[in-house]
């Protein structure tokens, strides 16, 4: 008999912390009846916290061109078959800008770790972006910098940066990425953009290659004990192009069960429904607010480049322009009782 979970479940939610064998056990033992139990206590948590409001992100892909080699990512330096494109300073406000007419309030400037992007360049951009709309939050995606340059970052105006950690588990990193990346740096990154003020998003894909029950228990302790204002799961996807190509996909199922185990650790977390989500389910991203999530994050990209931006195969949004995404999500989440929000979307640190 498969051990019965509901207790760890009840624990969970009034403790807010498990035990690294407990976060296995309560992965490990799951079926239909448990995932409906954290799934309600998840959704009454969000919903006490945040209502049934949804958060929108207007997401900015900057570049494709990165120096890393990441073993699973599309735009890995190693691909020759990536068409690389990166946008000029202009390009990225004139979206900022035609996002905040959207009704954007939150814009998520993301790309590979391009060598274009100095603190000069990349600071410049930040301050006008603040200048034009000192009522937004710029968020950072771009990757492993310096703490010099974080401290600039954050000076120039960036209230938030996304690095996801990837994984917990160090020998789990090594098997993800070329050695010259650490895991040590990684994770010390994520430090100093906390010491430097940054609201800080980490995550993970759900489903990676070598990923282990043990391993995903250790991304819920970590997300317990570093206590992120924001944090990105999605499942893994193959790329065609990498050496990961064969590998199978992250499910719907399993993304949906942490989404829901994540808003117990963490209650007040920001956590997005990805468009990862969204490409293996149609309704992905929807199922992923109902179990926990509270932020969604349309494309506001060129449209000349969305396609290029391919990280995973089959990348949904690329074809839409950016009002239509837009569009497309607000009816989506109101389809299911959400409503999507003209506001930053800050963290409520009370809880
Ligand atoms: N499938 C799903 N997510 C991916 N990412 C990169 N490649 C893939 C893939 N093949 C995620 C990584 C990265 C974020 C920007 O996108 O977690 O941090
Ligand atoms: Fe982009 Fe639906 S959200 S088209």
């Amino acid at each position: 008999m498969a051990e019965d979970i509901s207790p760890l479940i009840r624990k969970l939610s009034e403790s807010h912390s498990l035990s690294i064998e407990e976060y296995e056990r309560l992965i490990a033992g799951r079926n239909e009846e448990s995932a409906r139990l954290l799934r309600d206590l998840a959704v009454k948590e969000r919903r006490r916290i945040y209502g049934n409001h949804v958060y929108v992100r207007g997401l900015i892909e900057v570049s494709n061109i990165c120096r890393n080699d990441c073993l699973y990512c599309g735009i890995r330096r190693s691909n020759p078959h990536c068409e690389r494109y990166r946008l000029n300073p202009d390009e990225i406000t004139a979206c900022a800008d035609e996002g905040y007419s959207l009704g954007f309030r939150t814009f998520v400037l993301q790309g590979g770790e391009d060598s274009y992007f100095t603190d000069e360049v990349l600071g410049g951009i930040v301050r006008s972006i603040k200048a034009s709309h000192p009522d937004c939050a710029v968020t950072l995606s771009m990757g492993e910098r310096s703490r010099s340059s974080y401290e600039h970052l954050r000076a120039c105006g960036a209230d938030r940066y996304l690095l996801r950690h990837e994984t917990a588990d160090p020998e789990h990193y090594a098997r993800l990425h070329p050695p010259a990346m650490s895991w040590d740096n990684r994770m010390n990154c994520l430090r100093e953009l906390r010491e430097l003020g940054y609201q800080v998003g980490c995550g993970f894909m759900v489903g990676s290659p070598y990923q282990t029950t043990r391993i995903l228990a250790e991304d819920l302790k970590f997300i317990e004990t570093f206590r992120p204002e924001m944090c990105g799961i999605g499942p893994f996807i193959p790329h065609k192009d990498t050496p990961f190509r064969d590998e199978p996909a992250g499910t719907l199922e399993l993304t949906c069960y942490l989404l829901s185990v994540i808003r117990l650790v963490h209650p007040p977390v920001l956590l997005p429904a990805t468009t990862a989500l969204g490409t293996i389910d149609p309704l992905g991203r929807e199922k992923g607010i109902m179990s926990g999530a509270n932020v969604v994050m349309p494309n506001l990209s060129p449209v000349n480049v969305r396609r290029k931006y391919e990280l995973y195969d089959n990348k949904i949004c690329t074809g839409e322009e950016s009002a239509q995404c837009r569009e497309c999500l607000s009816n989506r989440m109101r389809s299911i009782g959400y409503e999507v929000v003209v506001d930053r979307g800050d963290f409520k640190r009370a809880l």
